[in-house]
């Protein structure tokens, strides 16, 4: 057993939840007990719980029969930045820093180091709490997949897997009634989620953020499938898609949270263009949280698996201040500011859209 640099670590999941995070939670608990002795606190909802001082300990009993679950045992927010936390003074609100008691927390628990479990966000948040001193390893999570350092985060493949299915559903339906069917994805500013389910579910035309589509070219898609007998056709809209020298289309605006923008509703205004240019019955449905919600798939048990092992791993060695990532085929790790604040969107050169445009598909540009 190699000897550890702490004994003792606290562990949290932020942001919005994500298929796997359980197994990461399982993984990182289990190896941090068997391989290095080091013993785990959980605590609840996010930086909320680390605020509060709401924790648990975990034993390798609390995680048993979780590698299935979706969701998070130790729940989750995308609000309560340490750094930026809403007060009442008298009838005003007032953001005020208070990572204090952040630190405060730890050392009552006897915590060394924090591993983070989180997208963009909570990341941004860990490597702030890393500057001002708080021993903190990172563990990308997130269904966009929009995180550069890391070849993939966790919680995509189910995602991505839970959108083909509902592709292979609405077929069916398309196909006896003849009709357009619109699927608006999640993705936030990334057009992952659209383009692999899109090309995974036999879609015809595929619209995301990065390329601004031309209502006309999609219309002109639609059309022409009609003139060949293909009597029904199927779009994804990912939620950030948006039309060339036009806007994405904001849903509401979530006060506090680390990205108040919620976007949706792309999905309505292109099936209602759709329809009015072609004259052929358009139905939207919108994927919305079931992306988030359910059992993970066997890649992302194992991704979950391999990064919770990963960070017991850099905690043991005393490698503060960095993320598990996949490169590859392989668990590396790479230092928390080159995780953050820079999104990983899709290359509009890249092989996978090349691809999707060999097979027809329209990406409505
Ligand atoms: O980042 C994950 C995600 O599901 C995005 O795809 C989506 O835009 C957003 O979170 C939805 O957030 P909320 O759960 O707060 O509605």
């Amino acid at each position: 057993m190699v000897k550890p640099a702490v004994r003792r670590i606290g562990v949290l999941t932020g942001g919005g939840d994500a298929p796997g995070l359980n197994a990461v939670i399982r993984s990182l608990v289990k190896t941090a007990i068997r391989e290095y002795d080091i013993s785990v606190v959980g605590f609840e909802n996010g930086f909320g719980g680390l605020i509060k001082n709401q924790a648990r300990e975990l034993t390798e009993s609390d995680v048993v029969g979780i590698l299935p679950r979706g969701g998070t045992i130790l729940g989750t927010t995308n609000r309560d930045n340490p750094f930026h936390y809403p007060v009442i003074k008298g009838d005003q609100k007032t953001f005020v820093d208070v990572s204090d008691r952040v630190f405060e927390n730890i050392s009552i628990h006897e915590i060394e180091a924090l591993v983070i479990i989180g997208g963009d966000g909570s990341l941004s948040i860990a490597k702030e709490l890393y500057d001002r001193g708080l021993k903190v390893v990172g563990v990308p999570k997130t269904i966009d997949n929009d995180l550069s350092a890391t070849d993939q985060t966790f919680g995509f493949d189910t995602a991505l897997t839970t959108a083909t299915e509902a592709l292979d559903k609405l077929h069916t339906t398309a196909e006896s009634h003849h009709r357009v069917m619109v699927l608006e994805v999640m993705g936030r500013y990334a057009g992952w989620i659209a383009l692999y389910s899109g090309i995974s579910g036999g879609a015809d035309v595929i619209l995301i953020p990065e390329i601004p589509y031309n209502i006309d070219v999609v219309v002109e898609k639609i059309n022409a499938r009609s003139k060949e007998r293909k009597k029904f056709s199927i779009i994804v809209a990912a939620e950030g898609a948006k039309p060339l020298g036009g806007e994405m289309v904001v849903k509401q605006h979530v006060e506090n949270s680390f990205d108040p923008v919620r976007l949706g509703g792309i999905g309505d205004v292109v099936a209602k263009e759709v329809e009015a240019a072609t004259g052929k019955e358009t139905r939207v449905t919108v994927l919305g949280h079931l992306q988030r919600g359910g059992s993970p798939t066997a890649f992302d048990r194992l991704l979950a698996t391999r990064y919770g092992a990963g960070a017991a791993k850099l905690v043991a060695e005393g490698k503060f201040g960095r993320m598990v990532c996949l490169k590859g085929q392989n668990i590396d790790s790479v230092p928390l500011e080159q995780a953050v604040g820079k999104l990983n969107t899709v290359p509009v050169d890249g092989e996978l859209v090349r691809v999707a445009r060999q097979l027809g598909i329209c990406l409505g540009d």
